[in-house]
């Protein structure tokens, strides 16, 4: 019997592997007019492959919550009627191929107004062309090249949580099953939660209990409007990687504070944690290298009832079995490596005895 491919049952809803596609972004919807963020044959035809691959759980890319929030000129949203609508084709062709749809809900923070990471990814000034001035929780900028970004006022922060809510309600009346909050990679709550990027000294500042506010905020009210039978994630980036570092002095989230997170995001109503790392701090050395993120999952687990997703260089399907059968993660994300192979779950499933999930159309192949 294969753990990767026992179902996984989250509140009332039952996914049927443990091999889950991760968000990520495609920067490939159009960046001016009255289709800003809405997604387009290319997300279904990537996201609708990967279905088809048998993939559990496809969480699509960040969407952003409002236009200011976009990473990009050319990243998803979901602020808008026209958005919603086009999302329901996707979600009813995963869940017609037997995957659960999920989205993550995203604001970038100071890390907004960049280009196509294939275009180099560089930040865009405010005043060219598909450029914006960000928001942050302090003016701070990213990196010496980004632009220092606008101050958040309370009342800002209590509309950016409304915003979340508002695309949470899209995100259910356009049929997802699973709605994950980014707390990770240095974007807008990432932002809040970390040290290194928040020098607020009002109640969403300063002490750990402040600095984890806004984040609480935001999975309260998602919560309240996502059914009680429906699970909510929340995505982490469980180190800042500048205290693994020890010549380095420069304060920053560890995973200790993850820990304590992963407690409070329990008693909020969150139902699990998906383990990434970095991303805050553009000078932070990372060390990588296959299932590197892992044991962030494990320690989740280890010291908490919260169950967790590992991602991060996993690529084999015996080290993904091993993961999951040994109660380190609950389940696995992959990205890069579903993008080399979509089919990467069905292969997987043949390699350790269980059954892919196969289109009737290819019967013949099998
Ligand atoms: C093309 C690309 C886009 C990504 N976009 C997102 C994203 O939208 N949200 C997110 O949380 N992580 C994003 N990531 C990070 C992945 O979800 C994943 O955590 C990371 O790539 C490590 O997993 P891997 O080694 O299996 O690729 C992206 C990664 C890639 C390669």
């Amino acid at each position: 019997m294969s753990a990767l491919f026992e179902p996984l049952t989250l509140r009332g809803l039952t996914i049927p592997n443990r091999v889950w596609m991760a968000p990520m972004c495609q920067y490939s919807a159009a960046d001016a007019g009255p289709d800003v963020g809405v997604p387009t044959d290319w997300h279904l035809t990537h996201l609708g492959a990967r279905a088809i691959g048998g993939a559990g759980l496809i969480l699509v890319e960040a969407t952003a919550v409002t236009p200011e929030g976009r990473i990009s000129a050319a990243d998803l949203g979901l602020w808008n009627d026209r958005q919603q609508q086009a999302f329901t084709r996707i979600t009813r062709f995963l869940r017609d191929h037997g995957a659960v749809p999920g989205i993550q809900l995203a604001h970038a923070g100071r890390k907004a107004s960049t280009d196509r990471t294939w275009r180099g990814g560089g930040p865009i000034a405010p005043d060219e062309e598909l450029g914006w001035r960000p928001v942050a929780p302090s003016a701070l900028a990213f990196t010496g090249d980004h632009t220092t970004p606008a101050e958040l006022s309370v009342d800002e922060i209590h509309r950016l949580v409304e915003d979340f809510v508002a695309a949470a309600r899209r995100a259910l009346a356009a049929g997802f099953q699973v709605v994950e909050i980014h707390g990770a990679h240095g974007y807008l709550i990432n932002q809040f939660m970390s040290p290194y990027t928040n020098r607020r000294t009002d109640s969403y500042g300063g002490s750990f209990e402040n600095r984890i506010r806004f984040a609480l905020e935001v999975v309260d009210a998602v919560r309240a409007v996502w059914p009680d039978d429906l699970p909510v994630f929340f995505r982490v980036s469980a180190t800042d990687w500048l205290t693994e570092n020890p010549e380095d002095e420069r304060e920053g989230w560890t995973p200790d504070d993850t820990v304590r997170l992963a407690k409070e995001l329990l008693a909020h109503g969150v139902d699990l944690l998906d383990t990434s790392s970095g991303g805050n701090a553009s000078k932070a050395r990372i060390t990588t290298g296959p299932g590197y993120q892992v044991p962030f999952a494990a320690m989740v687990k280890a010291e908490t009832d919260l169950p967790t997703a590992a991602v991060g260089e996993i690529t084999e399907p015996r080290q993904a079995e091993e993961i999951v059968a040994s109660g380190r993660a609950d389940a696995v994300l992959l990205a890069r490596e579903l993008l080399r192979d979509p089919y990467w779950p069905n292969r997987a499933a043949r390699e350790l005895g269980a059954t892919p999930r196969l289109p009737d159309q290819y019967h013949r192949a099998f």
